[in-house]
This record gives C-alpha cells, structure tokens and sequence, in this order.
C-alpha cells in the first residue's frame, strides 16, 4: 500500500479550514501565522511558499518576513520580538536552518512559547516529553497521522527511528512510545543498520540521505515512513527510502514527494489553528 499523503493532508487542511471559519466568527478576527526566512536556500524558501499558501487556503492571516543572508541575529531577534508583543499575531515560524552567524537555539528560545508552532522551544519540548498538554512537532505528528490513516498497528511492535534531530528523530521516537511501541532510535553512527532496520516492523527514517534504506534493509510488511527530501542532480526530488527496491518488500510506504511533506504543511495549519484558539479562549475568559 501507498500512503497517499498529499489525500490525507488535503482533509485535514479542509478540516482546519472549516474550523476556521466558524472561529473567525466567533472571535471577530482569523489567525495570524508570521513565517520569517532568512537568506535563500532554494529548498527552504520552497517550504516556506508551501507553508504560506496553505494558510491562504486554510483563511489566515499572515506575513511571510524575507530577510537577507546577512541579517544579524540581534536584528532577527529584534523582529521576533515585535511579533511576540503583537496581539494579532497566534503563531511566529522561523525556517530552519539559519546562516551559520545565527545561533540557532537562542532564536527558537526568543520565541514565546504560546506562539511556538513548531514545538520546538524547551518548554513546549519538555512538556511533550512530560506528558503535558502542549504543541507538538508538525512533522512528527503528521507521520502519527500517517500511521493511523494506514491503520499500522503501534501497540507492542518494533518502531525504529533512523535519525535523532530535535525537529524529527527525538520527538517522534517519543510519539511512538506514547502508543506502546519498543523504539529504537538509530543514526549515522550505528552499527549494522541493516540488521537493526530489518527488525523494524515500523521504519522511519529522517536521515537526509538519498535513497539510503534500500530494500535488503527492511523486514517483509513493515511500513515505512520516509522523511527525507533530497534534490537529485537530475533535478527529481527522492526520499531517504529507495523507494524502488523498497516499496515491494514494505506493507505500506510513503511515496516522496507527497508523504510526510504535506503533512508537516497541514500540521502546521492544525498547531497555527489550536495556539490561536487557546490565546483567544483564554483572552475570552479574562474578559
Ligand atoms: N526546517 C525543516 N523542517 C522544519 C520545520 O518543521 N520547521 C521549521 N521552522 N524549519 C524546518
């Protein structure tokens, strides 16, 4: 089976934007997403256009923030600022990674937390990790969203994680956990991949390496959840999974693109959605 992504994000962005809709009414105003890139990583501001037009389509409001290369930290987090003190703004994203000058912790620190729609500020990541009601990773959570859409079964299995970024590898490994899976999390300087892969009988990888699982790396029927986004010489985007080899050992895999990407955009819209409503339930209840 094919984990049709692109179909699954498409509901859930409809979801939010009916959501939207009644909310917008009641509250007498949209939510607001602020997305800030800095510099012109050609894969990054493809992201952030995706990101932007889905909360066109989902009906919020909203300022995509180019800034250039050179743009001191002190002067980005001058600008965030601003957006924490604006009442109009629910939600602040800045598109990793940063230029090198940029420390990039301190900028996800400057974020406040009840506009963090990444997740990744220490409170919001403490409190997942705390089992606390909080914002949680959009990728993550949207490959959460992939496994029950797919109807994979979690509780007792085997989930390896090939990857242990804050943005994915951590968190997710922490989702899966949290449904009774035996987690392992794998990464660049694991022994034998191959034989800890194969024993997976759910595979997510987060490496950004092209095509690195191949199809003697995986156990017959597992589903495999590939992350990865890599631009090929020729131009073609490919996963972190060889999909060809691949996809007729796997019960079930995410093609790339249209697995996991899409999902990240809708949970985006779905974190966006929930920090605009909490702000403006608890403004309703102050009043
Ligand atoms: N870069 C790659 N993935 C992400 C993400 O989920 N959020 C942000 N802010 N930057 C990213």
């Amino acid at each position: 089976m094919i984990i049709d992504g692109k179909a699954i994000a498409q509901q859930l962005k409809d979801e939010v934007r009916e959501q939207v809709e009644t909310l917008t009414k009641q509250y007498g105003r949209k939510p607001c997403l602020d997305v800030i890139i800095v510099g012109e990583n050609p894969a990054s501001m493809s992201y952030v256009k995706s990101k932007i037009k889905a909360t066109e389509y989902c009906g919020f409001d909203g300022e995509l923030i180019q800034l250039p290369e050179s743009t001191s930290q002190d002067e980005l987090l001058r600008i965030i600022r601003s957006r924490n003190e604006n009442e109009m703004v629910d939600g602040i994203l800045v598109q990793l990674p940063l230029p090198k000058h940029i420390d990039e912790q301190s900028v996800i620190e400057a974020i406040a937390q009840e506009k963090d729609v990444d997740g990744f500020h220490p409170t919001n990541v403490a409190k997942l990790w705390l089992n606390q009601e909080t914002i949680v990773p959009c990728t993550p959570m949207g490959i959460m969203a992939l496994l029950a859409k797919s109807g994979t079964p979690l509780e007792g299995r085997h989930a390896v994680v090939v990857g242990r970024s804050n943005i994915v590898g951590k968190p997710i490994a922490k989702l899966l956990l949290d449904k009774n899976c035996t987690v392992t999390i794998a990464h660049s300087r694991t022994a034998d991949l191959g034989a800890i892969c194969r024993e997976a009988d759910i595979l997510v990888v987060a490496v950004g390496k092209a095509k690195m699982i191949k199809g003697d790396m995986v156990k017959p029927g597992a589903t495999v959840i590939d992350v990865g986004i890599n631009r090929m010489e020729d131009g073609k985007i490919a996963g972190d999974v060889d999909f060809d080899s691949v996809a007729p050992v796997a019960g079930a895999i995410t093609p790339v693109p249209g697995g996991v990407g899409p999902m990240t955009i809708s949970m985006l819209m779905y974190n966006t959605l929930k920090c605009y409503n909490r702000r403006m339930s608890n403004l309703c209840a102050n009043q």
